[in-house]
């Protein structure tokens, strides 16, 4: 719930800023405390005077205040929230915020912040269109910044295009949503893999693939920020859960990620197969560095893996779920609905490769999610964290 929820709006320099004044007042009716942060340009936009009577606090904007020295700490204000918009988000903060450039309030507060924050962009189509805008949003989402998108419909310059600011009403919703769905979860015991294997070949090198885990830790984090408890099944990758509530259990070989998933999935309540699982793996390991031969090609001999999910699927028992990943590049649903029924799975989270944007490495991804029924529900490209909540809202919804 909203209620007694702290909330940051900060409020850059755009002619949408006049708007902020009714979402201040919707935070405020529904029992939110607002602290309002002003870029300097905003002031010219609507004045502090009129956010502090709305919200019931000094609106902060500069560092300390001139005439009695007193210190706004940037870093307090970002513990104390539970959540920071930013809206409207003009082109110049949000390069700002992508890039680190901490020469306001505002800026500074955004970089100290551990709550999430969410970003409603507003500008001129053209400007909003501007290769260097998309990369900067781009880059916020790869952050797990939220953006909440502009709308399409009649500017500030009277021309019409992509830019407006979302309405207050649906900014308000987006973070009422987010504290209505946060305790969703709570109390249930969620196994994600993730991640590529990696199969040995010698002392140096091994078998693996261009998996990076991204789509798996974002899940393991949209979960654990819904009150479940997350283990994380990984194979070697470079990055690390953002919550602090989810375990991560490092393995290399998918035999060693099958016998750790066979022992935690058996106490979980939900199981989420997102690792690129090597299909084979050497027959056998040479415990020693293969030579390059004069005359000689040597020879890998392969054997199959065990396949996790299906192993997992064969021993699942009523009022556990099991989802599996699809990662196709031809006859996609065909496949998808195949491997759902294969490994005894729930549902199936199906990426294409054919989609710009989605699959290995991206902070993208476009997901089909296919149920037992053969229901089929698309989802347009989005950030990898935002996939990660539809996926989650559709285990919910079961
Ligand atoms: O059969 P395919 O590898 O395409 O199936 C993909 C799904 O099965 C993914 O959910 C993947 O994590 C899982 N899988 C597995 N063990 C394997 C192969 C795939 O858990 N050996």
């Amino acid at each position: 719930m909203i209620k007694g929820k702290h909330i940051v709006l900060g409020i850059c320099g755009g002619i949408a800023a006049y708007k902020t004044a009714s979402l201040v007042r919707l935070f405020v009716k529904a029992g939110a405390e607002v602290q309002v942060i002003m870029t300097p340009a905003a002031k010219e936009f609507i004045t502090p005077v009129t956010m502090s009577a709305l919200t019931g606090k000094p609106v902060v904007s500069e560092f300390f205040t001139a005439n009695t020295g007193e210190w706004h700490s940037h870093v307090d204000l970002g513990l104390w929230a539970d959540v920071m918009v930013i809206a409207p988000a003009t082109a110049s903060s949000i390069a700002k915020m992508a890039n680190g450039v901490a020469d306001n309030m505002l800026i500074t507060s955004y970089l100290s912040s551990k709550a999430p924050v969410f970003i409603a962009p507003a500008m001129d189509l053209d400007m909003m269109a501007h290769p260097s805008t998309t990369r900067n949003i781009e880059m916020l989402r790869s952050y797990g910044n939220r953006i909440i998108d502009p709308a399409v419909g009649e500017l500030a310059s009277h021309l019409v295009g992509k830019g407006r600011m979302a309405e207050p009403d649906e900014i308000f919703n987006t973070i009422n949503d987010y504290f209505s769905r946060r305790e969703d979860l709570a109390g249930k015991k969620m196994l994600i893999t993730a991640g590529p294997t990696y199969e040995k070949i010698d002392p140096v090198r091994f078998i693996g693939n261009y998996s990076t885990g991204k789509m798996g830790y974002a899940i393991a984090d949209e979960a654990a920020t819904r009150g479940a408890d997350v283990t994380i099944v990984s194979g070697q990758v470079n990055i690390k859960p953002t919550s602090d509530n989810v375990k991560v259990i490092k393995v290399e070989s998918a035999r060693e990620m099958l016998a750790e998933c066979q022992k935690l999935f058996p106490k979980s309540d939900i199981g989420i197969m997102c690792a690129a699982v090597a299909d084979y793996t050497p027959t056998e390991y040479v415990n020693h560095k293969i030579k390059r031969e004069k005359e000689e090609i040597p020879v890998i001999k392969l054997t199959k893996n065990p396949d996790i999910a299906a192993s997992l699927g064969a021993q699942k028992k009523p009022g556990q779920l099991l989802m599996g990943f699809a990662l196709e590049t031809d006859n996609e649903d065909f496949n998808a609905i195949d491997k759902l029924k294969r490994k005894n799975l729930d549902y199936i989270v199906l990426n294409s490769l054919r989609d710009s944007g989605a699959g290995f490495g991206t902070d993208t991804n476009k997901i089909s999610i296919f149920d037992v029924n053969g229901n089929k529900r698309c989802f347009p490209l989005k950030s990898k964290r935002e996939v990660a909540t539809d996926i989650i809202d559709t285990i919910i919804s079961r």
